[in-house]
């Protein structure tokens, strides 16, 4: 393959990521993880199905971060995942420390990559990311927006008994509580949910929406979604390995967009070769305006609470 993928943390959403590119045949993968063993014997029975998905791309299972040097895209999928009592805002300081190090690391073995971040919460860690990195901000990407509108397209199919496939969302703002769905932007074949249910069916499935990672923990008990999470994943990677230019809701960093300034937040982007080519600004109505800002305004002072740590950090002088 000419794409090499490293995938930092080989738990259930980077196993899957790694799983879902190798059966695709959109890269060579490298799974990095500190638990012995663990990516190796993940890559070794990932390695072992390629046959079956007549696939020739490779992956390389290590404890060792010089195995990723030279990546074109670096996810990181590393960190603690919620548990049943947990927000993604508890995640904070403890996946903060893991996320710079791997960065800090990486960065240095594979300047030209593009980042695209998944640990939580993900708006502040892509933030972090940008700092410690020093990289450009269209190869510092969170991802967080493609699961919560495949989340409300999929509710919204059910809902009109419909294939997801003719459902489009969009979703706009921090991957957390604040986040903004659209209802006027989704439709069914082009027709807006609110044309189509009534005003307190289309607030239901917001809600859902929304709480749609919690759902999950709570089912699981143990954990959070993954299969989800490493599909939006694999479309962000794809759009930007072949340069297809997919408008995809993603975090990105904000200057003057949406009217907000130095912060994370999920916005439509187009993604290609170089990351993130343009930011699509949609005109919105004043309570959108207002959602947005909110939101933004929680992942801003949610990054705040990370002075402290930041001091020392590159990036910082
Ligand atoms: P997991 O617990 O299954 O896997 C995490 C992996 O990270 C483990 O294998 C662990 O050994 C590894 N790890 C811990 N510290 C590390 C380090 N310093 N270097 C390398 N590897 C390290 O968790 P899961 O379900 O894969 O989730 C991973 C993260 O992604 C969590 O923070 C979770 O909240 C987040 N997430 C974010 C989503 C989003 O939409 N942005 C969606 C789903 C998960
Ligand atoms: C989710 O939304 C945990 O952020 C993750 O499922």
């Amino acid at each position: 393959m000419q794409t090499r993928v490293s995938v930092i943390g080989a738990g259930n959403v980077g196993s899957s990521l790694a799983y879902l590119m190798i059966q695709a045949e959109l890269a060579d993968v490298v799974l990095f993880d500190i638990a012995e063993g663990v990516p190796q014997g993940k890559a070794l029975d990932i390695s072992e199905a390629g046959p079956l998905w007549i696939s020739s791309a490779s992956i390389l299972g290590t404890n060792n971060f010089e195995d990723t040097a030279e990546s074109d895209i670096i996810v990181v999928t590393a960190g603690l995942a919620r548990k049943p009592d947990m927000s993604r805002d508890d995640l904070l300081l403890a996946n903060a420390r893991i996320v710079a190090d791997i960065v800090e690391r990486t960065a240095a073995l594979s300047p030209n990559a593009i980042f695209i971040i998944v640990t939580n919460p993900v708006d502040v860690m892509a933030q972090l990311s940008l700092q410690v990195s020093g990289f450009k901000k269209n190869r510092v990407i969170g991802m967080g927006g493609i699961l919560d509108s495949a989340r409300f397209r999929t509710f919204v199919a059910w809902e009109a008994g419909v294939s997801p496939r003719d459902v489009e969302a969009l979703v706009l703002g921090g991957h957390g509580d604040g986040m903004v769905l659209m209802p006027r932007f989704t439709t069914v074949k082009g027709v807006s949910v609110t044309e189509m249910f009534t005003p307190e069916r289309v607030e239901q499935l917001v809600q859902r929406t929304k709480q749609g990672g919690a759902e999950i923990v709570a089912l699981l008990k143990s954990g959070s979604a993954y299969y989800a999470p490493a599909a939006a994943i694999f479309h962000m990677i794809k759009s930007i390995v072949i340069d297809e230019k997919r408008l995809l809701p993603c975090s990105a960093y904000l200057t003057g967009e949406y009217g907000v300034t130095d912060v994370y937040n999920g916005v439509p982007v187009i993604l290609g070769r170089n990351g993130v080519m343009k930011i699509i600004e949609f005109k919105l109505n004043d309570p959108e305006k207002a959602a947005f800002a909110k939101s933004a305004e929680a992942v801003k002072s949610m990054y705040a609470k990370l002075s402290d740590f930041k001091k020392g950090l590159p990036g910082t002088g």
